[in-house]
């Protein structure tokens, strides 16, 4: 038995001696040490033997056993240690090289100019206001002085929720809403969402306005012209054409519409400006007498001014683009350039 043992343990030895890496150390470790190797023979030997001899002979085992594991045990620990460090070695870090960004996406250009309009009143006094965007018959029409059997309604066609509900065609609503819990001096301006039935290249369902209205003692029409008109420099600079043209609002007497030189021809005409030169993109006047009726104003004691103007309308001559419905497509190609 002795001899056996010293000749497996020389023999283990050396295939441990010829192993080059930790994972050939771990196949000499599962080829004489695993439970089919010679050791686990040996072992089950051991029942054969004459019972004087047995504890002798597996106590010998046993030692040698344990001498080759430990033996087995530091050379895979060494070598394990030295292919970690090979590893680290050939793996170079340059700390210099700049991060990855994130990809952070940008503001929609509806978004944009939303800010810059309410920036530009803000630093003037203006207030902002919201109301819903579900709203009420009575504050989208009638009280804005427009009856059930008015005409004004065919241009503002919407969808209507209920026979009182409607989705709100305009933000002037606000105005009420607004008055109805204040009093005078008011600055406000109120931005949101509003819809109607209308889909061409510069009118789609869904859109954006952004209402102003300004009321106290001895409001008059060159306060309405002269803030819109500074409004229009700061945002298309001095040289763009500005133009006032008398309109029709229910809710305003006189009432104006003002224009834009169309930018994507220069006032040339244009299919988006349908050969007009001109770009509607609000519509003001003076707050009728009938509204501030209904808010319980009385008008021979203040004025007020109001407008309403399209975003849409306004992101389209800013960046120069000749489709409105290209802000709702949701082409990451059109966003990405903003
Ligand atoms: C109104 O909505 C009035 N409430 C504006 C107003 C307010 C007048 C206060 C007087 C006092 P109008 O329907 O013209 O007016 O719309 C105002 C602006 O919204 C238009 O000049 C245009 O820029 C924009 N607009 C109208 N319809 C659409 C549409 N379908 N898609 C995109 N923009 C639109
Ligand atoms: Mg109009």
């Amino acid at each position: 038995m002795k001899q056996r043992l010293d000749t497996l343990k020389a023999e283990v030895m050396a295939a441990l001696n010829k192993a080059a890496s930790s994972r050939e150390i771990t196949e000499v470790k599962q080829q004489y040490l695993g439970r089919k190797g010679p050791v686990a023979a040996l072992v089950k030997e051991l029942g054969g033997l004459a019972p004087e001899l047995r504890r002798a002979a597996g106590e010998s085992i046993n030692a040698v056993k344990k001498a080759l594991e430990a033996e087995v045990e530091l050379r895979l620990s060494d070598f394990e240690r030295r292919e970690q460090d090979a590893l680290l070695a050939s793996e170079t870090v340059d700390v210099t090289l700049p991060g990855r960004r994130l990809p952070l996406g940008s503001l929609h250009p509806v978004t944009t100019v939303m800010s810059e309009i309410e920036d530009f009143f803000g630093d003037l006094g203006f207030e902002v206001a919201e109301g819903p965007e579900i709203e009420s018959d009575y504050y989208c029409f009638e009280a804005l002085n427009i009856p059930k059997d008015h005409p004004a309604r065919d241009m503002q066609d919407t969808f209507y929720v209920n026979q009182d509900a409607v989705l709100r065609t305009h933000t002037s609503p606000v105005q009420i809403r607004v008055m109805e819990g204040r009093k005078p001096p008011l600055r406000i301006i109120a931005p949101g969402t509003v819809y109607r039935r209308d889909s061409d290249i510069t009118h789609t369902p869904m859109f954006h306005q952004v209402e102003g209205f300004m009321v106290d003692k001895d409001i008059t029409m060159s306060h309405l012209k002269g803030i819109l008109s500074s409004f229009l420099k700061h945002l298309f600079g001095k040289k763009r054409e500005v133009r006032f043209r008398p309109s029709f609002f229910p809710f305003t007497e006189p009432s104006a519409e003002v224009d834009i030189q169309c930018v994507l021809c220069n006032g040339s005409g244009c299919r988006v400006c349908k050969d007009t030169g001109w770009l509607e993109i609000l519509g003001c006047g003076m707050i009728h007498p009938n509204v501030f009726a209904s808010v319980e104003y009385d008008s021979t004691e203040v004025t007020g001014f109001a407008f309403g103007l399209g975003i849409e309308r306004i992101a389209m001559l800013k960046y120069g683009i000749d489709d409105l419905r290209v802000f709702f497509d949701n082409d990451t190609k059109f966003l990405r350039q903003f």
